[in-house]
């Protein structure tokens, strides 16, 4: 509220409850009676409730706290608003002059509120328009590509290179019939060569009677029932046997059969194909020999090993000439035909190749481990 400066006495003010009512210095200057105020400091009044609009106004950057602050510059309980309701305080004159003053600054504050809405909602806009923008330059690093198991990629190796020498790759079931397993391949169930395989038996049907294949050689007895020679195949597979795992022993493993049955085939057959085989696969400078061995299931029988360009032998499997009573279980004459078979253990194939000591790395699956092939 204006209070008239003691050495003043232009005008009569009478200022609300407290006010000095006739301690002026100049009391022959208060005249009539009501409240009376001092035009310039109203004025300057003005000026000062217009400037703190305007200064509110600046600080405000939200078209809704805009429209909330809108009433405090303007309306009825705005400053001007309460100035508005004081006119009457002031003579006619000074009435006028102050309520000119007070609609020109209400009329620029009103302008400023608008040009300060159109600000606000354009800078609101852009950034919208902004964030909503397509950066085509973006580099957005995409999911990884992930890539075949070591296994999968041996295996995917070896077929290529049978294929390539002639052979189909064929499957059969991991879980298998005794028959299939055992007794088809010479193997009666008394047979103690059934003890070369620490078998896991599956409860379903008779006790006995299924097992998770220890080897792929049955699969020999499914493609010869079902299909007429000749047959040049291979068969990639997973085999189980009750074996507590170790740097070089997994009790799930992997296994590649091969079988050739036609007229007239030979050990002399067998072996050339071995050799064939160890030089498309490993390289000109392994060398493969074939020892004499045993299985129930081949007559003659050999044990395939692989040497090194260091000199070193690997054991990678047994072969041999497709037993007559393996023929004769699976339907075929063996005066008419004859044939050979190997099977070799694959998981050691890339652990030689990448150097890896500890065969449990390959089915960890550790991700960091496996994406390194
Ligand atoms: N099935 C044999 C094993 O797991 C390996 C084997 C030996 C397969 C001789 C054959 C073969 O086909 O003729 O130990």
């Amino acid at each position: 509220m204006s209070r008239l400066p003691p050495q003043c006495c232009v005008s009569r003010w009478r200022a609300s409850a407290g006010a000095r009512e006739s301690e002026g210095p100049c009391e022959s200057a208060l005249v009539g009676s009501g409240p009376l105020l001092y035009l310039p400091l109203m004025i300057d009044e003005i000026k000062q409730a217009e400037h703190a609009a305007v200064a509110r106004l600046a600080a405000v950057d939200d078209v809704d706290d805009l429209a909330s602050i809108e009433n405090d510059l303007v309306g009825k309980r705005s400053e001007l608003g309460t100035l508005k309701s004081r006119l009457g305080g002031l003579d006619e004159e000074g009435r006028r002059a102050a309520g000119q003053a007070l609609n020109e600054a209400t009329r620029r504050v009103t302008a400023a509120i608008e040009e300060r809405r159109a600000e606000v909602a354009a800078r609101a806009r852009a950034e919208r328009i902004a964030a909503e923008r397509l950066d085509l330059t973006e580099v957005l690093t995409r999911p990884q590509r992930g890539h075949l198991h070591l296994v999968t990629q041996t295996h995917m190796h070896l077929e290529d290179v049978f294929v390539g020498l002639g052979f189909t790759v064929s499957e059969g079931p991991e879980v298998e019939t005794d028959w299939n397993n055992f007794t088809a391949l010479n193997m009666p169930p008394e047979h103690p060569a059934r003890s070369m395989w620490d078998t896991m038996f599956v409860d379903l049907g008779e006790p006995g009677s299924t097992v998770l294949r220890t080897h792929t050689s049955p699969v020999q007895i499914r493609v010869m029932q079902t299909q007429p020679p000749p047959i040049y195949t291979i068969m990639p597979g997973r085999v189980f046997r009750r074996d507590t795992a170790d740097a070089t022993h997994m009790p799930v493993f992997h296994q590649i059969e091969g079988l050739v049955i036609d007229r007239g085939i030979t050990f002399g057959d067998l072996s050339g194909t071995i050799e064939e085989f160890t030089r498309a696969y490993f390289g000109r400078d392994f060398n493969a020999r074939l020892r004499p061995s045993y299985f129930p299931f081949t007559e003659p029988s050999a044990e395939y090993d692989i040497q090194r360009p260091d000199g070193s032998w690997l054991e990678l499997g047994g072969c041999g000439v497709v037993h007559p009573n393996v023929l004769r279980n699976c339907g075929l004459d063996p005066e008419e035909w004859s044939g050979f078979a190997f099977g070799f253990g694959t998981d050691r194939l890339p652990l030689a190749r990448h150097g890896i000591d500890d065969l449990r790395e390959m089915f960890t699956n550790d991700i960091r481990f496996l994406e390194q092939f």
